[in-house]
């Protein structure tokens, strides 16, 4: 056994940052052929990681108590966007207390409530779409995802928060700014937080959701359950409500969610250079045959395409990982990416296989798109659902084709990897009748 951290790149911090900025993912696998599946990144305002690609170490991880383990930041957008107080961000005890007031809206009945809603916002989506011209779907995608969580977190607004709506969209364009990501990355997220052009997006979407809450506060909850409402109700435990500023944070978390468009822009990047895949699925839907397919190709997209690299944990008491000891303290980091990508693991890692989902269970810790453990996604189920409800409805209001024949590279976003010409695509309307929801 060893005490020191794994080996790792030998190059200095500040061009291991520029290559986790630029290709994170070549990186990881160069790293992996080099090092093996435990091995040292160290990145410039994130600290050193411990990157974990050995199941049984992953596993290790998600299993460990609560209280052997912190908060790890994955990534350098996180702190600026989601604030000090977000869950995401946030040590134990306050982590676990605040996760357990949010699960049940994401959950469960509330959560199969919304499965209409999500239908019925995907078709006026679809509908509005551009008819046998090429369009980008992810920026499609994103304005579908916020407006499913839109409804999940303020309800049914008619409109009235249409201005929140705009500067979310443009503070997401602000964050995934190419020449902003590099900077951050070497200059790290105090210089993001001060920069004018941040503050221009970001303090008016605070301030709009901000004088919403109030709003809502002052209305009274008249026994309304979204996710606003219920952060507006609830009380520490001597009685207080939430302060505005982890009012902020808590609604900014959910508001940002990044991963979902980006996800169902690779369904369909997938499904589109795999026509007999995307035939089977087109059968499965239309014949309304249940949803064993759909579920395997939502699946294996998570897993070829996982919105998140890793996932990092700040280890609170000394651990054996991967061979080495670990002193408290160190950052661990188990990796989606080179997990998801292992031929150990996966036949044919890097080829669109749906079908291997239909024999084997996706699960942690070989299918780890949501991460794992205590800190798991809260809305994972939440998600996978509205992507399903998504890709139905897309597939029974249009025929999609591509605009190229050729895939689509990776590209890095702030939160999540897209499609680098962002699912371009020419759509034309199934049938001149709606179909019945
Ligand atoms: C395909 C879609 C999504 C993916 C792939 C995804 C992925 C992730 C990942 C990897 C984490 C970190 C898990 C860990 O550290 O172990 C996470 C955490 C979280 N996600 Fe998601 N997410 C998705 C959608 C959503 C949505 C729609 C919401 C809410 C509206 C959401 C809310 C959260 C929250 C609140 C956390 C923090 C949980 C905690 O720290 O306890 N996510 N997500």
């Amino acid at each position: 056994m060893r005490a020191k951290l794994p080996p790792g790149p030998h190059s200095p911090r500040l061009a291991q940052s520029r290559r986790w900025s630029r290709d994170p993912l070549p990186f990881l696998e160069q790293c992996r052929a080099r090092y093996g599946a435990t091995f040292t990144l160290r990145l410039r305002h994130l600290g050193s990681w411990v990157v974990l690609a050995d199941p049984e170490d992953v596993k290790r991880v998600f299993s460990a108590a609560t209280d052997d383990l912190g908060v790890g930041v994955p990534n350098l957008a996180l702190r600026p966007v989601l604030g000090a107080h977000s869950v995401m961000l946030s040590e134990e005890p306050e982590h676990m207390a605040r996760r357990k007031l949010m699960l049940p809206r994401f959950h469960g009945e509330r959560m199969r409530e919304d499965a209409g809603v999500m239908t019925e916002l995907a078709r006026r989506e679809v509908r509005a779409w551009p008819v046998e011209q090429p369009f980008r779907l992810w920026p499609r995608m994103q304005a579908l995802t916020q407006e499913v969580v839109m409804r999940a977190v303020f309800g049914d607004d008619g409109g009235r928060l249409d201005r929140l709506r705009a500067l979310l969209t443009n503070l997401t364009e602000t964050v995934n700014d190419e020449g902003r990501l590099r900077k951050l990355a070497i200059f790290g997220p105090r210089w993001l937080e001060r920069s004018r052009g941040w503050r221009q997006a970001m303090e008016p979407v605070e301030e709009e959701v901000l004088a919403e809450a109030q709003r809502r506060r002052a209305e009274g909850e008249d026994g309304r359950k979204d996710a606003v409402s219920i952060l507006i109700e609830a009380r520490d435990e001597d009685g207080s409500p939430l302060s505005e500023k982890e009012l902020r944070d808590e609604l900014l978390t959910l508001l940002t969610d990044g991963p979902t468009s980006s996800s169902l822009a690779w369904v369909f990047e997938r499904l589109l250079r795999h026509p007999e895949k995307l035939a089977r699925l087109q059968e499965e839907v239309l014949a309304g045959e249940g949803e064993a397919y759909l579920d395997a190709v939502i699946k294996e997209t998570l897993r070829l395409r996982p919105p998140v690299s890793v996932v990092v944990r700040r280890l609170l008491r000394p651990a054996t990982l991967g061979g080495y000891d670990l002193p408290a303290g160190t950052l661990v980091a188990p990796c989606v990416y080179l997990i998801h990508n292992s031929a150990e693991i996966y036949d044919d890692p890097g080829s669109f296989i749906p079908e291997r989902f239909l024999e084997r269970r996706a699960a942690v810790p070989t299918w780890i798109p949501f991460g794992g453990g205590a800190r798991r996604c809260l809305a994972a189920s939440y998600a996978e659902q509205e992507m399903k409800r998504v890709v139905r409805t897309v597939l029974e209001e249009v025929e999609l084709k591509p605009v190229d024949a050729g895939s689509e590279r990776v590209s890095r976003s702030a939160i999540a990897f897209s499609p680098a010409q962002h699912g371009l695509v020419v759509a034309r309307p199934r049938a001149p009748e709606p179909v019945a929801a």
